[in-house]
């Protein structure tokens, strides 16, 4: 069989060549980073549930009618994507005060914010994602003032649908990231979700305990990661049959 092409090596995933023009393989990695990778470490069955944890809100998304780029789920690491031009920014939608922006503004994590609120970081590593108003983007032609607005169209429905998946199964969404990527038709530009959604890039807390059930168990050394988004998982009810994360074998009567 031919090796498939590498296209880009990302700290949670790796992109290949899709089957066909226009589609690209996404693998997800059990590596786990955080602070611009100064912290890293191996996460066993993180790969897996991330897998099937994007699947899940993707395709939810795409049945209220959001576009995104996944088009289906391979096996338990990749999943066949549209190839979409990424727009170098990272989407973050909060309802409660958490991470950087507890931090800028000195507020208590969990303090509810009086509405939703849209930001943009630009996507650059060695910058470390600097946080960037909305007139640089256009000045620097990162996009336009119509995608923008598209942008935050987009984002507070996908705001909106988390909120409501997830209070659903009695998870507080604090905040999240997507990112949006262009596909073109001809002369014409369609914005979609692309890349993932999963515990990586969402704040997710217990509503009853506030119990971290994200990212910030590995940031913050709170416990263990994949036993977190396997209670996300086991919640939602997208836990496979066979378990992704087994630490012990299981007894088969
Ligand atoms: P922050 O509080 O660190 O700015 O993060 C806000 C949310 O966005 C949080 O859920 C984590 C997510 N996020 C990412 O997934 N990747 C990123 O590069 C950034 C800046 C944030």
């Amino acid at each position: 069989m031919a090796r498939r092409k590498k296209i880009y090596e990302g700290k949670a995933k790796i992109l290949y060549e899709g089957p066909e023009p226009g589609t690209i393989v996404q693998y997800f990695k059990d590596d786990a980073t955080a602070y611009n990778a100064e912290k890293k470490a191996v996460i066993e069955g993180k790969g897996a549930l991330n897998n099937r944890l994007s699947e899940y809100f993707m395709t939810g998304l795409q049945a209220i009618g959001i576009p995104t780029h996944f088009i289906k789920r391979l096996n338990m690491r990749e999943q066949l994507v549209r190839q979409v031009e990424i727009i170098p920014l990272e989407v973050i939608v909060r309802n409660y005060a958490a991470g950087s922006m507890a931090k800028r503004l000195g507020l208590e994590e969990g303090t509810q914010l009086p509405r939703p609120i849209v930001e943009f970081s630009y996507k650059d590593d060695l910058l470390g994602d600097p946080l960037v108003p909305e007139e640089y983007i256009i000045a620097f032609g990162w996009a336009s003032q119509q995608d923008l607005d598209d942008i935050v169209s987009i984002a507070l429905r996908v705001n909106d649908f988390m909120s409501g998946v997830m209070h659903g199964v009695g998870i507080r969404l604090i905040d999240f990231k997507i990112e949006i990527g262009r596909i073109w038709e001809n002369e014409f530009q369609r914005l979609v979700v692309a890349d993932e959604i999963s515990p990586d890039s969402c704040r997710l807390w217990d509503i009853e305990t506030k119990q971290r059930l994200d990212k910030d168990v590995f940031r913050r050394d709170l416990g263990n990661l994949a036993d977190a988004y396997t209670e996300v998982a086991r919640r939602l009810g997208v836990l496979p049959a066979a378990a992704t994360h087994a630490t012990k074998p299981t007894l088969i009567n």
